[in-house]
């Protein structure tokens, strides 16, 4: 963000390019919308896609004790019983206002508030909510048909433990990965897409002998700023909160958030958190099925502690576009544009004839357009001037542009490849313009 950008409208600059340039959108928007529900839009998804593969390529892939899974999104309302899900374990604080009825999280209010923040109605005494969605499996709506949509994706790492360990064989330590959707019906959603009631989640559950517990701490700690740092977010906007006793989900014995400087405010990005073998005990106890790990170098049988490091999907895309989003001016006006990683920019690079109505330079131009599709994802774009085609690309992130004109044909067969910082344009031959990119890209 640059000085010209009041941190106070970048949130609304954002949401206005979210929207304009097919990032965003308002969900279920033509039947009026539905409370801070969103849909990604087709620049959106890829964005998103390419966070979370850089995200499993980075942590499964690119790892030798990682095994990943893929579990069903409703599971045996058992599950949630031991997990402490059904009871207060995931409950937050209401509280209602008597006289406008709006309703709000009370931890979310200055402490001692009985007074309502938008109307100064009186608040009732707080009441614990649950914040699962429930369901009903089959025809029947009646207790034995409820079910629960999961509200994190970490239980399926716990209840499919032992099918892990029976068909890989993974040695301690070691973890079990995992990305999907979590719902939580949330008492306030709001700031775009930060809290909402449906949203995805990558999660690592990372098994350890419990003597252990405190070095695979520090180090997945170390791990989350590396991943952060690989997505373009600077060291200054992030920062540790160590979550005191007492305020701890009720897993935890020691939890670390990372709180990131959005644009209206510090708020929790990440977290990462000591669960011991709370999961695993209570899951072996309501089960009555063995989840001890077995050592056989040692013999010894036991059950393993877990280091649980969780991100959040559409924060770190909220993250990115908030430490993307920057504004300078060329030529006398205002440019925006967003200094996305290359890694997850949703094209790598887009290609333009100069003229849309010279058929050798459109020719060329789909030719290279068509080449470089068999390697990256690429932006084709004839509509208006060079100049209007830049911002355009600028505006979602695009990092290279590259123009075909009338020096490609008639002269050296060059093109011209624009970088979206620096603005810098280089002439570049058309037989080596793949290599080229393929290095700047990688
Ligand atoms: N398994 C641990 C767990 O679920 P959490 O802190 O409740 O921990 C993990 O959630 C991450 O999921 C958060 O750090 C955040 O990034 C994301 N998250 C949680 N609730 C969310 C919501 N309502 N909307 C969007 N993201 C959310």
């Amino acid at each position: 963000m640059t000085d010209k950008t009041e941190k106070s409208d970048l949130m609304d600059k954002i949401v206005s390019l979210c929207k304009r340039r097919g990032f965003v959108f308002p969900g279920s928007e033509i039947y009026g919308g539905l409370a801070n529900s969103w849909d990604y839009g087709p620049l959106g998804v890829e964005l998103k896609n390419n966070i979370k593969n850089l995200w499993w390529k980075t942590f499964v892939h690119g790892r030798d004790d990682m095994q990943g899974i893929d579990a069903a999104l409703i599971m045996n309302p058992k599950i949630w019983e031991a997990s402490g899900h059904t009871t207060a374990g995931f409950a937050d604080p209401m509280v209602d206002c008597k006289k406008c009825k709006k309703r709000f999280r009370s931890d979310h209010l200055p402490e001692d508030t009985k007074i309502c923040p938008d109307c100064k109605g009186e608040l009732t005494e707080p009441r614990m909510f649950n914040l699962m969605f429930r369901t009903f499996i089959g025809p029947v709506e009646d207790e034995s048909a409820l079910a629960y949509l999961r509200p994190e994706t970490a239980q399926a790492m716990f209840v499919d433990f032992k099918n892990i360990i029976d068909t890989m064989h993974p040695k301690i330590p070691f973890g079990i990965a995992q990305m999907g959707r979590a719902f939580r019906n949330e008492i306030t959603p709001g700031n775009f897409i930060f809290r909402t009631r449906e949203f995805e989640q990558m999660e690592i559950e990372y098994f350890v002998r419990e003597k252990d517990w405190q070095e695979f701490f520090e180090y997945w700690l170390d791990q989350m700023h590396q991943w952060m740092d690989l997505i373009g977010l600077s060291s200054d906007k992030i920062h540790h909160l160590e979550v005191p006793d007492g305020e701890r989900a009720h897993y935890s014995k020691r939890t670390v958030d990372f709180e990131y400087d959005f644009p209206f405010g510090r708020k929790e990005l990440y977290g990462i958190a000591y669960r011991a073998d709370f999961d695993l005990k209570n899951h072996m106890e309501q089960s009555g099925v063995d989840l001890r790990y077995f050592d056989d170098m040692s013999g010894e049988r036991f059950l393993p502690h877990v280091i649980e490091p969780t991100f959040g999907v559409d924060r770190t895309l909220l993250a990115v576009l908030s430490e993307s989003y920057t504004e300078d001016e060329v030529n006398g006006e205002i440019r925006t544009y967003l200094k996305l990683p290359t890694i997850i920019a949703p094209y790598k690079v887009a290609v333009f004839p100069l003229l849309a109505n010279k058929p050798q330079l459109v020719e060329k131009a789909r030719e290279i357009y068509n080449d470089l599709k068999l390697e990256m994802r690429v932006a084709w774009d004839d509509g208006g001037n060079i100049g209007k085609r830049y911002r355009r690309q600028d505006e979602i992130g695009t990092p290279y542009c590259v123009t075909v004109d009338f020096d490609t044909i008639e002269k050296d067969d060059t093109v011209t490849v624009r970088d979206r910082d620096t603005l810098e344009q280089t002439r570049v031959r058309a037989s080596e313009l793949k290599n080229y990119l393929r290095e700047k890209i990688k």
